[in-house]
């Protein structure tokens, strides 16, 4: 019999306890393109490992995603990072996609930190700058679950963790993350449309994830770095190369940003 994704989830929780001597996780975080290194501010690095050496996860395919997994001490707290994430467009499936989510889930962690780099379609935002996500539209015509299993999306990217982000900084701006499937960028016809449908940003992860979390009771906070404009509005053709670059440009920033809102979680 196959077995479920459930319980390649749990696998992979036994085989990361097993190999960290960490019973419980609370706070796992997914370090999306550019974001890798704002993992070092998190705190003690205690245990690191290749994400693929755990049942279900696979090695990373795109530059930027280093597939590495982290334990990591902060005060009394213990927190998992993901160092780069799978993405829809490596035609795996959405299972492989959510796993990181599930086995965070699975080691105890109640709370998920999913972060991304995002092009702009909001003018208010600046490249470089980081925007929490309010809310999403999943225009990828998937979904990481299957039967009827009818998750309540009223509240996705839960209020209160918003809240103690905004405390950190009141200036914090929100936005509506557009998901496309890529891998390649959009058309501006395609930019005009989700700007028409309430978009202030674009990009190709987060929304699986966030599904996967909620769906297994978990609380969600989510936050894009502004790497680009998105195609269209500035005249500027589009370039992961320079996406990757403004990530490592604001490192330092948003990673301090992201270490003050993990403190207050
Ligand atoms: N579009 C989609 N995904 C992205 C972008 C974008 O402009 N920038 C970073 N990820």
């Amino acid at each position: 019999m196959t077995r479920t994704p459930q319980a390649i989830a749990e696998e992979a929780a036994t085989e990361l306890r097993s190999r960290t001597g960490v019973d419980s996780y609370d706070i796992a975080l997914v370090m999306g393109s550019g974001w890798a290194s704002a993992a070092d501010l998190l705190g003690e690095a205690t245990h690191e490992m290749a994400t693929a050496d755990l049942p279900g996860f696979l090695p990373p395919a795109v530059e930027g995603h280093s597939g590495t997994l982290r334990g990591i001490r902060d005060g009394d707290r213990n927190l998992l990072a993901f160092l780069g994430r799978t993405h829809l467009y490596e035609g795996h499936g959405t299972d492989v996609v959510v796993h990181n989510v599930r086995t965070a889930v699975a080691a105890g962690a109640k709370t998920i930190v999913l972060t991304n780099a995002a092009g702009a379609i909001n003018r208010d935002y600046s490249v470089g700058s980081p925007v929490l996500i309010a809310d999403h539209l999943n225009l990828t015509a998937r979904s990481p679950l299957t039967g009827a299993d009818f998750v309540d999306l009223s509240e996705t990217y839960d209020p209160k963790l918003r809240a103690a982000a905004r405390e950190v900084d009141p200036d914090l701006p929100e936005g509506v993350y557009a998901a496309m499937p890529g891998p390649h960028f959009e058309t501006p016809a395609e930019i005009r449309m989700l700007r028409a449908m309430g978009a202030d940003l674009v990009g190709m992860s987060t929304v699986m994830e966030a599904i996967a979390a909620r769906a297994a009771g978990a609380r969600v906070l989510g936050m894009s770095l502004v790497t680009n404009v998105a195609a269209g509005l500035e005249g500027a053709n589009l370039d992961h190369e320079d996406v990757l670059a403004t990530g490592r440009d604001a490192a330092g920033t948003v990673g301090r940003l992201l270490a003050d809102i993990v403190a207050q979680l």
